[in-house]
């Protein structure tokens, strides 16, 4: 479909999510979908439930967060029960600010984006719903209209108990545009929407001597007051506040513990009451979802501060630390690396991966359990087996601290080490070592990072670098493996040839030229030396394999590559040190022979073709596990 099309067809769909009527109009949807009148907490938890819940071993996973969060599992878990899910009950958290605590970079933004964009599709569907008095500019709830005294009996009629009161404009328009007349008040459904800020704001807080509290809760608007004759009169004021905006929704509030104590207070009277002053007025009722964020040095000396103790009971801290899993941190990366402009560079197999395990490393605090190393801990969070090791010593694990996670290395410093190594050489292709020197390098210009760290995280580079090295070299034998079946065949009939002529004290026919030869001595003892036969065992070890060929003939049976245990694991040792051979040519002669050429070109094929790399990175990987070998 082109984009004419899909632009005729949102606007369509705009129309269709129309709805205009008046508030006797609007009851009678409330009485087929009472959920249209939830408060802003409910529909929230609402919106992520419905997005579909998982329970795995007793925990919970929303399919909300699942494809931009990863591995903060269980503090979304934490988030979403203790504090949405009772909120949206009504119970005492919903009177508390929700703040985020969090190391940088950590997702706390992220969280809340999609807290926002997802409120707004929300409202789009028919669950999500949200109606409004008609051009009110706090889209107000049209369940204000009822009367206090009636609101008991409207609980009894329709089920939906109605907090809060009619806003002076609304009041003042009952009385003069609908002459009092409730049943006739227009109502309409809305969508919410940051950019027209319709139930959706942010509050950020500028220089704190200058900014004002109207861009809290709006303010008078000087031209018409001549119009209406009076500073109390609502007309006169623009309720055009971020916290009047976000009635019925969500205001994410950036910054907050860097504000100004006087707009605090604003905020703890909106959770607490449900309301909050503004202009002259009596107290405005509001109902919206106030999330704030902060990191943990911010959040102790807000703590600290004596003066904010009245502050600390409203407000719910929910953790979000970084993510401790090897395997989700490297999603994190491919996430951030396919919003970015360095998407098409090539990253070779392994290298987000061994970013990540120096950074989890980074994260994790040592464990005081017996043999459990760093490294172990790290693949036991990831979920990897460890000799010696079970589940439930990876849940004691975790218990042992309850504040991991809260320092270390953030995601958007490798992003961003990531990406100086391929602009600084201009790469097209970039591997685990080109990464690690990057994040090396760039560890002086990390502003936060003491000399003690310093330390620490260039040990971490070093395990990683080592991780990196097992890892390459089975990378390059497992590609060797197309042709091994093959060469294990050829090695053995050869070999077998041999022992043979040995045995029977014959001579070999060279199959080229013809001419006899002896049995190649050499070329035997290179097998056996594998599985350490010494010269005096050799004739014995050789006599056996005759008569267990002899002893298979006379079966009927086929004698091959497995039928002699031994056997197989000296042809298998002598091949994987041929290929040491093998790829340390590839590094030492500049001109290697045409056997060797096809040989490196197949391992370089295959690692293109089944194992993820171009010819760039795969001749890197080559001549790295070169240089190990020849170590
Ligand atoms: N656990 C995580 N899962 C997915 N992405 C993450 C995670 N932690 C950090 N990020 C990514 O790192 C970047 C910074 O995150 P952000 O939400 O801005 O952090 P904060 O607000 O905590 O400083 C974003 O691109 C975000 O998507
Ligand atoms: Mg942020």
């Amino acid at each position: 479909m082109d984009i004419l099309n899909k632009i005729q067809r949102h606007r369509e769909e705009e129309e269709g999510l129309k709805w205009e009527g008046t508030f006797a109009d609007y009851l009678e949807i409330l009485r087929e979908r009472p959920e249209v009148a939830q408060t802003a907490h409910a529909r929230i938890y609402n919106m992520i439930k419905d997005a579909g819940v998982e329970e795995k071993d007793g925990k919970k996973r929303y399919r909300f967060f699942e494809d931009q969060i990863f591995g903060l599992e269980d503090a979304l878990e934490r988030l979403v029960e203790e504090y949405f899910h009772s909120a949206a009950r009504r119970l005492d958290v919903k009177k508390r600010i929700l703040l985020l605590m969090g190391p940088v970079s950590g997702g706390k933004s992220t969280i809340v984006t999609m807290l926002k964009r997802g409120l707004e599709k929300y409202s789009r569907t028919d669950q999500g719903a949200v109606y409004a008095i008609k051009g009110c500019p706090m889209h107000e709830d049209p369940l204000h209209l009822i009367p206090q005294h009636l609101r008991h009996d409207f609980y009894q009629e329709y089920g939906v108990r109605v907090e809060g009161n009619l806003s002076p404009l609304n009041m003042m328009r009952l009385e003069q545009e609908y002459g009092g007349r409730i049943e006739d008040v227009l109502v309409e459904r809305i969508v919410l929407s940051e950019d027209r800020r319709v139930g959706v704001g942010t509050f950020s807080p500028s220089d704190p001597k200058s900014q004002d509290i109207a861009d809290l809760t709006g303010s008078i608007d000087f031209s018409t007051i001549a119009e209406y004759g009076s500073e109390s009169d609502p007309r006169a004021y623009r309720f055009d506040g971020e916290l009047n905006k976000a009635n019925r929704g969500l205001m994410e509030f950036q910054e907050m513990l860097k504000c100004d104590e006087k707009f605090l207070w604003h905020l703890l009277s909106l959770t607490q009451e449900g309301n909050f002053k503004a202009g002259r007025f009596a107290l405005i009722s509001a109902d919206e979802m106030i999330v704030a964020h902060t990191n943990e040095a911010e959040y102790k000396s807000f703590i600290a501060n004596k003066k904010n103790e009245a502050l600390h009971s409203r407000i719910i801290v929910m953790p979000i630390p970084y993510n401790l899993k090897v395997s989700e941190e490297e999603r994190i990366y491919e996430k951030m690396i396919k919003e970015s402009d360095i998407g098409d560079v090539h990253i070779a197999p392994h290298a987000l991966k061994i970013a990540a395990i120096f950074t989890v490393l980074t994260r994790l605090k040592e464990s005081k359990k017996n043999g459990v190393d760093a490294l172990k801990k790290l693949k036991l969070y990831d979920g990897q087996s460890v000799e010696g090791f079970n589940a439930q010593d990876v849940e004691e694990l975790k218990k042992e601290f309850s504040d991991e996670g809260m320092e270390g290395i953030d995601p958007r410093y490798v992003i961003n080490r990531i990406s100086s190594a391929i602009i600084r050489k201009d790469l097209s292709a970039i591997n685990a070592l080109d990464v690690l020197r990057s994040i090396k390098d760039g560890l002086g210009q990390h502003a936060s990072i003491s000399e003690d760290d310093k330390e620490r995280y260039l040990n971490f580079i070093s395990t990683a670098r080592k991780e990196y090295d097992e890892i390459a070299k089975k990378e390059v034998q497992k590609a060797f493996v197309y042709s091994y079946e093959e060469s294990a065949k050829t090695l053995m009939d050869n070999y077998l040839d041999n022992v043979e002529a040995y045995c029977n004290k014959n001579k070999l026919r060279d199959p080229l030229t013809g001419e006899e030869m002896n049995p190649d001595e050499k070329l035997m003892r290179s097998i056996e030396e594998q599985i350490g036969i010494s010269e005096n065992a050799k004739k014995a070890f050789r006599e056996e394999i005759l008569i267990r060929i002899s002893a298979y003939a006379r079966k009927g049976k086929k004698f091959d590559y497995n039928s002699h245990e031994r056997l197989r694991e000296a042809i298998q040792k002598k091949l994987f040190a041929d290929l040491k051979d093998v790829v340390k040519i590839t590094t030492s002669t500049k001109i290697p022979d045409e056997n060797q050429l096809k040989k490196i070109n197949n391992v370089i094929e295959r690692l293109i073709n089944e194992h993820g790399y171009n010819s760039v990175s795969a001749n890197d990987l080559l001549r790295y596990v070169g240089s190990l070998l020849n170590r």
